[in-house]
């Protein structure tokens, strides 16, 4: 289960997604269906009735919060407990049981962990601005036919802003480049992932710090003196060739919603000339280091690739363990 992607806390989708009805999500390629109880907390189960295999996205929420199959109206609660199983008033419901994912809500996303455990080992690391008071977001979710490694590494890669967002966010450090200029990259470990920064020709005003958060998660602080000005990049595996995007911008001025469509227009034109890019790499999936050329500027992308292919690459979890798989037909 999450072949290359397991056991990890990860964003999976923009929690305003979520509404009354179950909603079928795919993520690292594991059909999971979530749905919200009825306090309203969201759920998720594997999207596979454990009965004979239906999609339980097609079924309902009932009244009581529990996800109801469309096939024979069995009932799961948020854990996957079976806590209704019609005409059959004697079965033994604790043995029914379909597989669920611990999944939390925070800063307007909907977090997962990806194994089929009841209770997560630790709880997802969400970069602070998503919950700061005095912050206005802005949302936007995107998917690209790409595997999300490459989109990952576009999101820490400094060196291509110039060139390829010329015409957006580049423009402001065009005016710095000469032909002979050199760009430096800083890298510094950290307990969440790491933390980048550039300069050219050591000017420092033409770079904004970068930070990494594992497994998948970009956040950029752009320098306003007293502001908190930032861009998130969530890059969610959703099979080996779609990746779900969530660029999630926060601003501690101009907070006003109204102004929310004009700071997301440019986020969705910057994340436009980045899409085309990705969605053109070869392979697929970035490579060990050695399979492409790199440079000093690449710094940045080779530490991720290095705890990529340390961490995640060929990780997988097992089913829960310590549940039967089903009941036991009754004897004839
Ligand atoms: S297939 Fe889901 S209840 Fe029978
Ligand atoms: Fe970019």
């Amino acid at each position: 289960m999450f072949e290359g992607f397991a056991n990890v806390w990860t964003p999976v989708f923009l929690a305003r997604k979520l509404k009354k009805k179950p909603l079928p999500v795919m993520l690292a390629g594991e059909k999971l269906v979530f749905f919200r109880d009825a306090q309203g907390v969201a759920n998720a189960l594997f999207d596979r009735c454990p009965h004979r295999g239906v999609a339980l996205s097609l079924g309902k929420v009932t009244p009581g919060g529990c996800l109801e199959c469309p096939f024979h109206a069995w009932q799961f609660d948020g854990k996957g407990q079976a806590v209704h199983v019609p005409l059959n008033p004697d079965a033994k419901r604790e043995r029914l049981f379909a597989h669920n994912v611990p999944v939390r809500e925070l800063g307007g996303v909907i977090w997962a962990y990806t194994a089929a455990v009841a209770e997560a080992p630790s709880e997802p690391t969400v970069p602070d601005a998503l919950t700061m008071k005095g912050v206005a977001l802005t949302f936007l979710q995107l998917e690209w036919k790409a595997h999300w490694s490459r989109a990952m590494e576009n999101m820490l890669d400094s060196p291509h802003v110039p060139f390829l967002h010329a015409s957006t966010i580049g423009r402001f450090v065009r005016p710095y480049l000469k032909p002979d200029s050199r760009m430096d990259i800083e890298w510094e470990d950290t307990p969440y992932g790491g933390r980048t920064s550039s300069t050219i020709d050591e000017r420092t005003e033409a770079g904004a710090a970068l930070d990494f958060y594992k497994p998948n998660m970009m956040v950029l602080h752009i320098p306003i003196p007293g502001k908190v000005f930032r861009m998130h990049a969530f890059c969610v595996p959703v099979d080996d060739t779609h990746v779900r995007m969530l660029i999630i911008g926060a601003r501690s001025f101009a907070t006003l919603s109204w102004l929310n469509p004009v700071f997301n227009h440019s986020n969705a034109k910057i994340a436009e000339q980045d899409r085309a890019v990705v969605e053109s790499s070869f392979p697929v999936q970035v490579p060990r280091p050695g399979d492409e050329v790199s440079v000093r500027t690449d710094k940045a992308t080779l530490q991720f690739r290095k705890y990529y292919f340390a961490e995640l690459h060929g990780s997988s979890s097992q089913p829960r363990v310590g549940r039967p798989a089903a009941e036991e037909p009754p004897g004839p």
